[in-house]
């Protein structure tokens, strides 16, 4: 085996096939099932496009309706997970919350003690929903607890992003809020084989169960080079402050060798297929809320940091100021970036059972040679 044999960071490797959705760095498209991405965005309640991953097709009227009222029915948190997030230290990172909630959600599921229960794909099926419906009830509660605020129940008249929004805030959003939250939740669901994605398929690899492997899942979404991103971002622009600033800024930070959160990704290289919709929804917000600083700030940052390295922003780069422009703290983006990739890991944890292989790569060793610990 030689150097080149060794692929870092598994950097090119085709580790499998998938159904789920194809990124294409060439055409710098994406597609769910087949549809481009964008015209999900466009008019596709996220309810809809879960149920697109999970199946494979969109549901029809019918099969929306009742996958609604399901998800509608699933919402409300038991009282032991109301009772966890209040044992948790208030300052602890919300992901590691949400982890922990998320992991006691599995101890609840009964169905985990049936013979050949942890990979069946109907009862698997039936956890994604509950997982999609329990998620924002999680992350609203553990928001409003950051702010000394009770938790606010869910709401059964209003679709998932409303009902979102609701719990979180306490008064209905406006229409545009709504929708820009929408879209972010449909351009987050799923990209193939990222790192969070490959974890969970490692996961249920081994014939573990659903929820471990969406356990799983969410530590390797925490780190900044992958979902902490969204997060990173927004601290990145504090630090910043101003569109005068990001000149000496970048000039320091490039100096440095720091890694300019938001920006780069290991498929695409000439843009991600995302952010123009993210981008205009962002928009939005920035013109409702006439704040044209960050508005000022966003856009020179990207035209700078474009101009002297090449690299394009990614998603997180508009979605961690449209984030912060529809009030979440800067530690719940990632938290949401959970709720929205839900669907896709579930669809892919689905995937991996229904055609297996233990994943399983081999290592060169570079360590000593062979040798004996003296008698
Ligand atoms: N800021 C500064 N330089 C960057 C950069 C960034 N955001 N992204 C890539 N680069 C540079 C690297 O320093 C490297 O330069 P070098 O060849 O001179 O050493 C080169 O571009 C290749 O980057 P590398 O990190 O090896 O590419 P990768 O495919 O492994 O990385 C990311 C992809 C996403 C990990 C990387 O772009 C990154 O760290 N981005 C910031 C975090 C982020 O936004 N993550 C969310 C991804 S959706």
């Amino acid at each position: 085996m030689t150097e080149s044999d060794i692929k870092k960071g598994l950097a090119g490797v085709v580790a499998d096939v998938t159904a789920i959705s194809k990124v294409n760095p060439e055409t710098n498209s994406l597609l769910y099932r087949g549809y481009p991405v964008q015209e999900l965005a466009a008019a596709q309640p996220f309810e809809a496009v879960a149920y697109l991953l999970w199946h494979g097709e969109l549901p029809d009227e019918e099969q929306l309706a009742e996958f609604e009222r399901l998800e509608r029915s699933l919402r409300r948190l038991d009282r032991r997970t109301l009772e966890l997030l209040d044992t948790i230290p208030v300052e602890a990172h919300p992901m590691d919350i949400v982890r922990t909630a998320v992991s006691q959600l599995g101890t609840f599921d009964d169905t985990l003690h049936r013979p050949g229960g942890w990979t069946d794909r109907e009862l698997d099926l039936g956890r994604s929903a509950y997982l999609f419906a329990q998620l924002p009830t999680i992350v609203a509660a553990v928001q409003r607890r950051r702010r000394g605020q009770e938790p606010i129940p869910p709401r059964d008249d209003l679709d998932y992003s409303r009902n979102f929004l609701w719990m979180t805030f306490g008064e209905l959003p406006s229409d545009a809020a709504v929708d820009v939250f929408r879209v972010s939740m449909v351009l987050y669901a799923e990209h193939s084989f990222n790192a969070s994605t490959f974890t969970a398929r490692v996961i249920a690899s081994t014939t573990s169960d659903l929820y471990s492997a969406v356990v799983g899942a969410i530590g390797a979404l925490k780190g900044p080079l992958h979902g902490g991103a969204n997060e990173a971002v927004m601290h990145i622009l504090s630090e910043i402050g101003s569109a005068e600033a990001v000149g000496p800024w970048l000039d320091r930070a490039l100096a440095e060798k720091r890694k300019i959160m938001g920006f780069g990704h290991r498929v695409y290289k000439n843009g991600d297929s995302r952010v123009p919709t993210m981008r205009a929804a962002l928009d939005v917000l920035l013109e409702e809320s006439g704040r044209t600083d960050l508005a000022e700030l966003v856009r020179t940052l990207e035209a700078e940091f474009v101009a002297r390295k090449g690299i394009h922003p990614n998603l997180d780069f508009p979605s961690g100021p449209a984030y912060h422009l529809l009030g979440f703290d800067t530690e719940i983006f990632t938290p949401l970036f959970i709720a929205a990739r839900v669907p896709g890991w579930t669809a892919h944890i689905m995937e991996q059972a229904a055609s297996n292989a233990l994943i399983r790569p081999l290592s060169a060793y570079n360590g000593p040679e062979e040798r004996h610990v003296e008698a």
